[in-house]
């Protein structure tokens, strides 16, 4: 039952606005390597608490808890403590890419919510877009996923926005080298240019990462990597680099094989919902509020 109604509550959010469907896909990400998936993400700061949302990648730029709030109360007043935030927080997660055209799968549940969290944890686990692929690499094998992981799970920025303080360095950097040279390309690139000075600010202008088909999940953002136009470094990295040989067959294959990417993508989302975070598996709870841990 209560299935049903997070499903609804979580259909009528990306009806008003499609974004939010990549704002939670991201939440679930940003919990997961932090921890585990705990719901560790969700926790509001307290005289007593450091949280992880002001951490460096997600200040200014994590959102979509409101929507968390809202399944959680519909949820609460259906079955009151049985259904943790983690759960929730995956369950909208997969939810979410439906929504948006993406692939189903089954999302086993059973999460504790955690009574700490990580804000350290958080500054180094999570991958920035500036870092090299040699060093992305290794905290998606830290969480115990692999490179084809790896290459499937970042097919989501299919969906969802980037800031211009994360796509600075790339459009001023090998943008123009990395894509291939047509009009469109370079209409693309003033477009992002336009948006996102080199200097004097604009750090939190905001442009789509799959301009093609931005609310849409599907596999045209490897398509994009394809023509070397990648919005983040990290993205391009995985077709361009020279130690990407590995990656750049798996985006060669997705843009090709949409099937492919869906299955790859369901497996794994699978498997990084289901990192857990041992200590809170004893010690965890089913937290009333998501912000807080219960008193
Ligand atoms: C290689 C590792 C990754 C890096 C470096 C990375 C980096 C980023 C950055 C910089 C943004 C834009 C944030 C902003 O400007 O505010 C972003 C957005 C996003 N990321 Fe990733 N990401 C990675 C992997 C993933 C994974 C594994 C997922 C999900 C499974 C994911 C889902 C998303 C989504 C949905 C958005 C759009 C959020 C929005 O619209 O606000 N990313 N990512």
């Amino acid at each position: 039952m209560h299935g049903k109604s997070q499903r609804k509550e979580m259909e009528c959010s990306v009806l008003s606005d499609p974004r939010n469907a990549a704002l939670i896909v991201r939440l679930h990400f940003h919990d997961c390597f932090i921890q585990g998936c705990d719901g560790s993400i969700l926790l509001d700061d307290t005289y007593t608490l450091k949280g992880e949302k002001k951490a460096a990648t997600n200040i200014h730029s994590l959102k979509g808890f409101e929507v968390i709030d809202k399944i959680k109360n519909f949820v609460e007043s259906e079955c009151p403590g049985i259904v943790s935030c983690a759960d929730i927080l995956t369950i909208a997660a997969r939810d979410a890419v439906i929504l948006v055209g993406g692939p189903y799968w089954d999302v086993p549940v059973g999460r504790k919510d955690s009574v700490t969290a990580s804000f350290e944890l958080a500054n180094t686990n999570l991958p920035t877009p500036d870092e090299s692929l040699v060093s992305i690499i290794p905290k998606f094998f830290y969480q115990g996923l692999s490179v084809t992981d790896m290459v499937a799970l970042v097919g989501s920025h299919t969906i969802g926005m980037a800031r211009c303080q994360n796509f600075r360095s790339r459009i001023y950097g090998d943008y123009e080298s990395t894509s291939v040279k047509n009009p469109i390309s370079d209409n693309q690139l003033n477009n992002l240019k336009s948006i996102c000075p080199p200097i004097g600010g604009g750090d939190n202008n905001i442009t789509a990462m799959d301009y093609v088909t931005p609310n849409l999940f599907d596999n045209s953002f490897y398509q994009l990597l394809l023509q070397g136009e990648g919005v983040l470094n990290s993205d391009q990295e995985m077709y361009s680099s020279v130690f990407g040989i590995q990656t750049r067959e798996l985006v060669k294959k997705y843009a090709a094989d949409s099937l492919a990417f869906f299955q790859q993508f369901s497996d794994s989302m699978v498997k990084m919902g289901n990192i857990t975070n041992s200590e809170s598996f004893v010690t965890g709870e089913v937290r009333k509020n998501c912000r807080f841990v219960n008193t």
